[in-house]
């Protein structure tokens, strides 16, 4: 008899809790935007099994991207793509590309805005591509949609979407709006999608918050943390995070800045303050300043919201600035190495390595401080001269490091691609005309750059 108990109260639990556990059903989206963000959300959806058309309204870009050609340099992210695009008619997964906005947004019942939010003239980030989306949603909804705001955007503008759509005439109860800021690094996008640390969503109504969670069933099935919270914690919670990770840098590469002058190892100095598990040892790499997409304009953008909420704060307020004066100190470092020098190489142009994206590099203000200073300026990188090229056309461009080296005067290493870490200093030292190295990322050894008679600067490593 206890064992008929036993199994029948066996058997209910386990309903019980199969009716709990939510199954991954899959959705209909439309993802606006292909650039980085959209891009990477859209291949990573229809990845996980979601059936997504990515919209854009650069028709070049989505004909690039009908033939597999991807406008940016992603590691990873063309692997994904083919397969889903090749299994579209498959019951699994689909992708496709498309212009034609105003019917996906109908045809779709989760619509993704992963437009720009590049930063204004005023420090702020520029909401015109948020406030165009939702012009073009407003005209489209005749059924129920969730609106999923994958842009950055500040605290306040997913309120603030909701009133300019009922401004605009749209029903309330034909909407949901749903905030899911996006964390994923560059060159590093894919793993990030699939195994990034967690998943942050906010909403008003609880029902829609879930049913974007359970898109990324496939990834919390396989540990990756979540957490809903409110629309205005979650638009938070992105540049908190984006304004504590640039102050690591920020602080290190003061701290970097203090090393040089007293003798002390900056790497050292990292590692023994890595080993306190409240501090961690993830970035806190002194280089030349943070640069790419996000933390130069988040940053800002923090500052500016900070300032509209008459908030004077000190530490959000000073993170740019910071950043900003210790790319000035490494340019000081430089013209003083520059003096009766004529030939410079510069190797790596991106903001970072694995990556065709320049935005925010040093490489940029550094281009800038050698011409006016007129000096002949050769540069290589593996990925992001086509982009340099549209910003200095006048510069030679190399096709390897050693063609970029040769004869050269002075190396700047800007950015810490692989092959500039194997670059072998014999043959660097044969090649160059003068032996000297400004290191902003710290890649050679002290030790081996004076064995082979170099003269260098580093970012506070002896
Ligand atoms: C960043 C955030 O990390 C990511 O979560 C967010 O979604 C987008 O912004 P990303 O800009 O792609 O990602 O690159 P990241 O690896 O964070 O580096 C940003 C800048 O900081 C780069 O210039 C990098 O070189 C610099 N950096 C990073 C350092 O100088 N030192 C470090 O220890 C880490």
């Amino acid at each position: 008899m206890r064992y008929y108990i036993f199994c029948a109260t066996l058997l209910l639990s386990s309903k019980f809790l199969a009716q709990q556990q939510p199954v991954f059903k899959k959705e209909k989206i439309c993802v606006i935007g292909t650039g980085y963000v959209g891009l990477v959300t859209g291949i990573g959806l229809a990845h996980i099994g979601h059936d997504i058309t990515c919209v854009d309204i650069d028709a070049k870009k989505i004909a690039n991207l009908k033939n597999n050609i991807i406008p940016i340099y992603e590691p990873g992210l063309k692997e994904l793509l083919i397969p889903a695009v090749k299994k579209r008619d498959n019951s699994k997964q689909s992708l496709r590309f498309n212009t034609s906005i105003d019917h996906e947004i109908q045809a779709n019942d989760i619509i993704y805005i992963a437009v720009g939010t590049p930063m204004s003239d005023e420090g702020h980030a520029d909401l015109r591509a948020i406030e165009a989306t939702l012009n073009n949603i407003a005209k489209n909804i005749t059924t129920k949609k969730i609106i999923c705001m994958k842009s950055t955007v500040p605290v306040g503008t997913c309120a603030h979407a909701k009133q300019t759509l009922i401004k605009k005439g749209v029903n309330p109860l034909l909407f949901d709006i749903v905030s899911n800021p996006e964390f994923l690094k560059e060159g590093t996008a894919v793993e990030d999608f699939l195994h990034g640390d967690r998943i942050i969503i906010g909403c008003e109504n609880k029902s829609a918050g879930e049913r974007i969670k359970n898109l990324y069933l496939p990834l919390i099935n396989n540990g990756m943390k979540y957490l809903i919270t409110n629309l205005e914690s979650s638009e938070l919670t992105k540049y908190a995070s984006n304004g504590i990770l640039a102050t690591k840098i920020a602080f290190i590469n003061e701290i970097a800045q203090l090393c040089n002058k007293v003798h002390a190892n900056v790497q050292d100095v990292a590692t023994g303050m890595g080993m306190d598990k409240r501090i961690g040892n993830k970035f806190l790499n002194p280089g030349p300043g943070f640069g790419g997409s996000c933390f130069p304009k988040d940053t800002k953008a923090l500052e500016a919201t900070m300032k509209k909420n008459n908030l004077d704060a000190h530490i959000v307020r000073t993170i740019f600035k910071s950043n900003e004066q210790h790319k000035q100190v490494i340019l000081d470092r430089i013209n003083t190495a520059l003096e009766n020098k004529e030939n410079v190489a510069i190797l790596g142009l991106t903001f970072k390595a694995n990556t065709d994206d320049i935005r925010y590099s040093f490489a940029i203000d550094l281009i800038e401080n050698l011409q006016k200073k007129n000096k002949n300026i050769k540069a290589y990188d593996p990925q992001g001269t086509d982009n340099m090229k549209q910003l200095f056309p006048n510069v030679t461009y190399c096709t390897s490091k050693e063609d970029a080296i040769k004869n050269a005067d002075l190396i700047v290493i800007v950015t810490e691609w692989d092959e500039f870490k194997t670059l072998d200093l014999k043959t660097c030292a044969e090649l160059c005309r003068t032996k000297c190295i400004v290191d902003t990322r710290n890649i050679f050894k002290p030790q081996e750059l004076k064995r082979h008679n170099f003269t260098y600067f580093n970012i506070g490593n002896m």
